[in-house]
């Protein structure tokens, strides 16, 4: 009985929103002048024509054909696709103001307290309070030489660990599972000081399952239908229930065994010196002063949680993927290593600007196998021109930076995994933003600020392993899948494969 009740609803629900977008489609029409593409039809748009897998492979296909700008209509939300290095800037630079907002969805709203956190809320005041308030304790260089100590130990401890497991050598392991451990550590050294002792940490299987839960719930093209067209969202119900269940207990895990037990310590044993204050205390701080309130402080901490941990995750898997199926490059990058340190001298976070070929891999990697393939996504709150065209207001603005970095009209043999083009034909292209064709953390206001972090721990982590071993695929493969999954706006490897690693004796 609830179905029908429900069902008629939904039916009346369409029957009236198709009369009214036919109208305003009619109004809008008249006064618009819109970027290419698909012709929409009411109510849906073009969402029935494209579908929901509007990764970035697609969506350079729909470049080629309508061109370096285009519209897609997924519903009720308009999809703008930037796809020139020109429009790029125009988007992230010169109207970096206009364009510097972030969409949300019905999956976002719920995780993010419908922009209480830093990443996803809107460009304006908010946002630049928490940009400053995080900047001391996360993103200067301050950090890096306070946390890289422990980032090498992580990693020495990665190897360790690999070393002992005599698996690791013969039949392989999947190291990932390993690496993640290993980055929670890491970015939760910087944020509270903590790390966890094993994988089979219970604490740490729990964050874990959580922060996996809510990456898929909202990476996962699954509740498009219900975002890009409201009358059916009563259908969304239970995915959104999911949701809404995982961040309460997410947030609460946060509140309870983190934000909390710090207090505690630090209130027994007060902030030592400047010296000893972990990221948390900057931000605790912010909120004693009122700056920002408790749910914006339980929000950083979500936003560390996606933003550092996975994106680094990802790129060092599709790193050691690379070396894998290109044995000539990890020899390469491993003699380097040995001249330019010396053979089974452990590399350190100042070594990793003096080995220029590992940074040729670091940006290699970071071109062909973007962990952000479409930027996070851009908004404009207000109606806006891009290329001649009007841009409604609130579009959802997708810069599909992996094709800027993967166009055969502006890279030689883009598919090709060649480290060297950074030291021959590209060796003045650097990660952060100096040329619109290569942006693997954006640029501009919203760009990403982890970088100064991302590139030392993607560093130090590849070089000590290729320093330490011979990684190779699994016994009877050849090569490693390098099949990618994509998500709303992420691009990770498909399956985390075995590998062997043997162990080098000096
Ligand atoms: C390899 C690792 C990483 C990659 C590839 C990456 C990439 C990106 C990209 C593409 C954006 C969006 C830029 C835009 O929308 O224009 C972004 C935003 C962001 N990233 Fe990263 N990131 C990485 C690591 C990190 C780390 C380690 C942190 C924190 C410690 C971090 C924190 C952030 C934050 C807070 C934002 C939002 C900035 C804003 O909206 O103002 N990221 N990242």
């Amino acid at each position: 009985m609830m179905d029908l009740l429900l069902l008629e609803k939904t039916l009346l629900g369409l029957f009236a929103a198709i009369v009214i977008a036919a109208v305003v489609s009619k109004l809008r029409g008249k006064k618009f002048k819109l970027p290419p593409g698909p012709i929409p039809v009411p109510i849906f748009g073009n969402w029935l024509q494209v579908g929901d897998d509007l990764n970035h492979r697609n969506l350079t296909e729909y470049a080629k054909k309508f061109g370096d700008i285009l519209m897609l209509r997924m519903g009720q939300r308009n999809l703008v696709v930037v796809s020139s290095p020109e429009l790029a800037k125009e988007v992230l630079h010169t109207q970096g103001v206009e364009f510097g907002s972030r969409t949300r969805n019905v999956v976002f709203d719920i995780f993010t307290g419908k922009g209480q956190d830093m990443v996803f809320t809107v460009y304006g005041e908010h946002w630049r309070k928490m940009r400053r308030i995080m900047t001391v304790p996360f993103f200067t260089n301050k950090v890096v030489q306070q946390n890289r100590h422990g980032w090498e130990a992580e990693a020495a401890a990665v190897v360790d660990d690999v070393r002992k497991n005599p698996a690791a050598a013969t039949e392989g392991i999947v190291l990932r599972r390993r690496l993640q451990l290993m980055m929670y550590n890491n970015m939760y050294r910087i944020m509270f000081d903590r790390r966890f002792e094993s994988e089979e940490d219970p604490l740490f299987l729990k964050l874990k399952a959580l922060n996996g839960e809510r990456s898929r719930l909202a990476q996962s093209f699954e509740y498009n239908y219900g975002d890009f067209i409201p009358v059916l969202r009563p259908f969304l119900r239970g995915y959104l229930k999911i949701c809404r269940e995982v961040k309460e207990k997410r947030i609460k895990l946060f509140k309870d065994y983190f934000v909390d037990e710090r207090k505690k310590l630090t209130s027994t044993k007060g902030t030592d010196s400047e010296g000893l204050k972990c990221a948390i205390d900057h931000i605790l701080e912010a909120q004693q002063k009122g700056e920002i309130n408790e749910d914006n402080v339980l929000y950083i901490v979500e936003n560390i949680n996606v933003a550092a941990i996975e994106t680094t995750l990802w790129s060092i898997e599709w790193g050691i993927a690379e070396l894998i199926n290109h044995p000539e490059i990890q020899k390469k990058l491993r003699d380097e290593i040995d001249t330019l340190v010396g053979p089974g001298v452990q590399i350190t976070e100042p070594d990793t600007y003096r080995l220029p070929y590992l940074q040729a891999v670091v940006k290699e990697t970071l071109r062909l196998r973007m962990a952000i393939p479409l930027l996070v996504p851009h908004m404009n709150l207000h109606d806006a021109k891009l290329a001649g065209y009007d841009i409604p207001a609130e579009s959802k603005i997708l810069v599909n930076a992996w094709f800027l970095a993967n166009d055969e009209a502006h890279w030689k043999k883009p598919e090709e995994f060649r480290p060297e083009r950074f030291l021959e034909e590209e060796s003045n292209v650097e990660a952060n933003g100096n040329d619109f064709r290569y942006l693997p953390f954006g640029v501009g206001r919203r760009s990403c600020p982890g970088i100064i972090l991302a590139l030392p721990i993607l560093g130090i982590t590849l070089g000590r392993l290729v320093q330490n071993f011979e990684m190779l695929p699994p016994p009877g493969e050849s090569k490693i899948d390098t099949t990618g999954k994509a998500g709303q706006f992420s691009l990770q490897i498909l399956k985390h494969s075995t590998i062997v690693l043997k162990p080098r004796s000096f």
